[in-house]
């Protein structure tokens, strides 16, 4: 009945576009459960691309956030070969819109996590880093890491934004303005119970570890096309990134949180490349 499912699989095979989204109030749509962000909120946000034959264009595959001047961070299972030939990505960067007319930024290097387990999903980030530096300015600029100490739950105000489906099987619709949505940390502990109960015999990859984060509630979290994307939380004032988007199970239709990569636990190996 629950399918495990990689948020940026469906993407990569068959970008479908259905009906279209109505906005309200309380009604479960955004990224899913949000609402649309003006420019400038997420400055850090940036589309991962890859082209597509059939539609001619450099198509939005997965999420991803500017670090530094150079270095985008992202889910592994975006890129899924340690090989992967740089050529074959493109990132777009300070917009709220996909596919307006503008130049994608080139790729010159990737880096997968050493450690990253396309099977169990731990370790699911990954760097890239950009031919050139980008210039910082009031709709490019980087988002900040989390100390090695700072401790993060659900009394943090922590935010998700993505172009990803709005519904299980409903695509952003054009213009594809970017959504965001509010979602709590989960206490690792009951995110552990509520996968085992929910999931009892499945294979291993529902195992939550320790480099994973838990977020996300029942209406409101990531879906496909959101990996790789940043979870961020305000911290004496300052946004930090504490996730990237890794997988889900439907969308939260049903009350288990999202699964995030846990950032703090690749720190070293982050400030060991850029
Ligand atoms: C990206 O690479 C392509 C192919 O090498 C090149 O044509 C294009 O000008 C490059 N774009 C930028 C912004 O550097
Ligand atoms: C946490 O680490 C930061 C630097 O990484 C340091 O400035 C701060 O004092 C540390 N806080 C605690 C509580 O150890
Ligand atoms: C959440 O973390 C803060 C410190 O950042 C701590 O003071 C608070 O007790 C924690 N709350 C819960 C519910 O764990
Ligand atoms: C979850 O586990 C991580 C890693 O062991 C720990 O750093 C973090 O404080 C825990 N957080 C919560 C909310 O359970
Ligand atoms: C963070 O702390 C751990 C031990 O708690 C240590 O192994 C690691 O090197 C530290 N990383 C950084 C970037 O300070």
């Amino acid at each position: 009945m629950f399918q495990l499912l990689l948020l940026a699989l469906s993407f990569l095979e068959s970008p479908v576009f259905m009906a279209s989204v109505s906005v309200s109030g309380s009604k479960p749509v955004g990224i899913v459960g949000g609402h649309r962000t003006p420019p400038g909120r997420w400055p850090w946000q940036v589309s991962l691309r890859t082209y597509d034959y059939k539609a001619s264009s450099w198509e939005h595959i997965c999420g991803g956030s500017i670090i530094s001047p150079q270095w985008i961070l992202t889910a592994a299972h975006c890129i899924q070969s340690q090989d992967a030939d740089p050529a074959l990505f493109r990132v777009q960067v300070g917009e709220v819109y996909l596919y307006k007319e503008q130049d994608l930024l080139n790729i010159s290097r990737i880096i997968l996590h050493p450690d990253f387990n396309q099977f169990s999903k731990r370790f699911d980030v990954a760097l890239m880093q950009l031919t050139a530096s980008l210039v910082t300015s009031t709709h490019v600029s980087q988002v900040s890491l989390p100390n090695n100490n700072s401790t993060f739950n659900s009394t943090d105000q922590c935010w998700l934004a993505g172009w990803g489906n709005v519904h299980k099987n409903v695509a952003l619709q054009p213009p594809y303005q970017l959504y965001e949505v509010k979602i709590p940390i989960q206490d690792n502990e009951s995110c552990k119970r509520a996968y085992r109960k929910k999931i009892p015999d499945e294979p291993q990859s529902v195992a939550i570890f320790e480099d994973m984060l838990c977020a996300g509630t029942l209406g409101r979290g990531p879906c496909f096309g959101d990996s790789g994307g940043p979870l961020v939380c305000l911290k004496s004032n300052k946004w930090v990134q504490v996730g990237v988007v890794s997988f889900g199970v439907d969308c939260s239709l049903n009350d288990l949180p999202s699964i995030f990569s846990r950032v703090q636990s690749s720190l070293a190996w982050i400030q060991q490349h850029i």
